[in-house]
């Protein structure tokens, strides 16, 4: 009786789905598969919706479109998560800045961020107002899911952030975003602060609205010398960390993954985070990853997303690497280490997936 009431009355902690039992470190039947920008270019039926959305943002501001686009790849390959689709720009739009998706150059940010006046000019958005199309997508891919794979929300840290807000789009020398932090480390240190207050208010409100694990992406944190990544970058990613609402609507955990590109060297600092997953570019061995975190994070990745260009034999034998890399432990999410390329083959990417699902230790 006792034993009765308290399984009908304890709160449920632990997950089915296994793409979050892994972010938790908890025993899976095989290791999950999501793959990052898996709603993208390389799928002709995402070149259609985007057609009729007009263009990439406005895809992003139609939740109907949104959530057609966020499940295509779920359909064609049987990931094991979605990932909201949007973009980590709209909250530098939503602070005020201008956005531009031009065509073939990347993304444009304006009037740059530059003079201290130009920070405090930035406002703190509400996500409701600001950013309600946003929880309108949450909302419909969460219908459109049916509960058959989970969704993740995600936000770019303050540094990748920062690094677009200052250079006004990509750069690949980060000269004027460098040039701040050296030169005029009050403005940086301002312009971070806002961004961090911004970041945690966006994914509490996902998190509220029904995104069941978040990702914070520092694309950028590579671009830092040692101590900087982890007095400038990391930091502030830890005050966000320490500022979310930890369990979901629903009474579930909401894991938090950290992806930093370029930053294998800081694995334990990121282990320490607060976050409970740490995605891995494939620049580290993930099989030593585990070895220096064990027990402390789950870890997600980590295939070169290059090598989706091979041939399938030399895709299965890279993913079958990774896997037995990593081992026969919980905690592993398979993953690319970085975003797909509009290039890619989706046949290809078939075969990894078929790879990954199809693989059991004991056949090897
Ligand atoms: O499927 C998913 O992963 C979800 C959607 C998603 C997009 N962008 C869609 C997108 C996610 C998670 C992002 C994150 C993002 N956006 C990052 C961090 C991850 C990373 O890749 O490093 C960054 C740095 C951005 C900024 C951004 N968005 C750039 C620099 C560009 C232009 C370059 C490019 O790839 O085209 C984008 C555009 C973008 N974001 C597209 C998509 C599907 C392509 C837009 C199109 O359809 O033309």
């Amino acid at each position: 009786m006792t034993k009765n009431l308290k399984a009908k009355y304890m709160p449920k902690t632990e997950p089915h789905h296994r793409f979050l039992r892994a972010c938790q470190g908890l025993p899976t039947d095989r290791v999950p598969i999501w793959i990052m920008r898996q709603a993208g270019r390389y799928l002709p039926e995402y070149m259609q919706v985007r057609r009729e959305a007009g263009d990439f943002l406005s895809l992003c501001k139609n939740p109907e479109l949104a959530a057609k686009v966020t499940w295509q790849p779920i359909e064609r390959f049987g990931l094991d998560a979605a990932i909201l689709f949007s973009d980590i720009l709209v909250i530098p739009e939503a602070m005020g800045m201008g956005l531009n998706f031009g065509s073939g150059e990347g993304p444009i940010l304006e009037p740059r961020i530059d003079a201290p006046g130009d920070v405090g000019r930035l406002r703190v958005p509400d996500p409701e107002k600001d950013l309600h199309y946003v929880m309108d997508a949450i909302q419909a891919i969460r219908a459109l899911l049916e509960d058959r794979v989970p969704l993740i929300g995600f936000s770019g840290s303050p540094w990748t952030l920062a690094t677009y807000m200052v250079e006004g789009g990509s750069s690949r020398t980060f000269s004027r975003v460098l040039g701040m932090l050296h030169e005029r480390p009050e403005v940086m240190q301002s312009l971070l602060d806002r961004l961090v207050t911004a970041v945690t208010d966006y994914l509490n409100a996902q998190i509220r609205h029904g995104v069941q694990a978040v990702q914070i992406f520092d694309t950028w944190g590579g671009v830092l010398e040692q101590d900087e990544f982890l007095n400038v970058s990391l930091e502030s990613i830890q005050r966000i960390i320490a500022g979310l609402d930890r369990i979901g609507p629903d009474g579930m955990p909401v894991p938090v993954i950290l992806f930093a590109k370029g930053c294998g060297a800081h694995l334990e600092a990121m282990a320490q985070s607060g976050c409970q997953v740490v995605g891995l570019d494939w620049t580290t061995d993930i099989g030593q990853a585990r070895e220096r975190v064990a027990g402390k994070v789950a870890l997600q990745g980590n295939m070169d997303p290059g090598l989706l260009r091979a041939a399938p034999e030399e895709i299965k034998r890279e993913a079958e690497r990774i896997l037995r890399a990593y081992g026969p432990h919980p905690g592993h999410i398979f993953n690319l280490g970085h975003g797909i390329a509009p290039d890619c083959l989706p046949e290809r990417v078939a075969v990894l997936v078929e790879t990954v699902r199809g693989f059991s230790f004991s056949e090897s």
